[in-house]
């Protein structure tokens, strides 16, 4: 039996655990500063890229880059961000696939890396060229390998 003492109680017990609740959860989402700024700042550009003339699979490997890399955050984060290396994709795209339901399979994983270092090639290649140029000689090899790579896996 609820007795008149009972029901405010039990209310003010429900509210305790949905205000705990609320900021456990804006714990987990909350980014520090920094990176908040960084995000920010990225998710200001463009949302869509132009690639009318992008070879086919890598057409094809947009369409799996703007379908997964937009499921939580906008996909002007990713087309706008400073990464522009191969090695700078591999650890966002294996970072944003461990995220709890990010449902980014492995496969998926390698089309938006293949999307992303060829993209970066064409369309940031002032940032790409930048950041080759402080590069260790050993790192700008390999990623000049791995650059040339993608490109030899899709150009015609
Ligand atoms: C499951 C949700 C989720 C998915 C899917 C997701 N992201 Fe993210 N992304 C986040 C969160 C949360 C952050 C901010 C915290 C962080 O960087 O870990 C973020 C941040 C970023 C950043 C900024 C990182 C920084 O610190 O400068 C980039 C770039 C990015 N994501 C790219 C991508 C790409 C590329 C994909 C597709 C492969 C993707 N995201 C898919 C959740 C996601």
């Amino acid at each position: 039996m609820l007795t008149k003492v009972k029901v405010p109680m039990l209310l003010l017990g429900a509210a305790a655990l949905a205000l705990i609740w609320g900021s456990l959860a804006r714990a987990a989402d909350q980014l520090d500063a920094e990176t908040k700024a960084r995000v920010e700042r990225f998710e200001k550009g463009a949302a869509t890229i132009n690639v009318s003339k992008y070879p086919s699979g890598i057409q094809a490997n947009y369409e799996v880059f703007s379908q997964k890399c937009s499921q939580c955050h906008k996909l002007s984060r990713p087309i706008n961000s400073d990464y522009a290396l191969p090695d700078e994709w591999s650890r966002y795209i294996k970072r944003m696939m461990n995220k709890p339901g990010s449902g980014i399979s492995r496969g998926d994983g390698k089309k938006i890396y293949d999307f992303l270092v060829y993209d970066a090639s064409v369309r940031k290649k002032t940032m790409v060229d930048a950041k080759l140029a402080k590069a260790a000689p050993a790192e700008k090899t390999e990623a000049e390998a791995k650059i040339k790579e993608v490109h030899s896996t899709y150009d015609k």
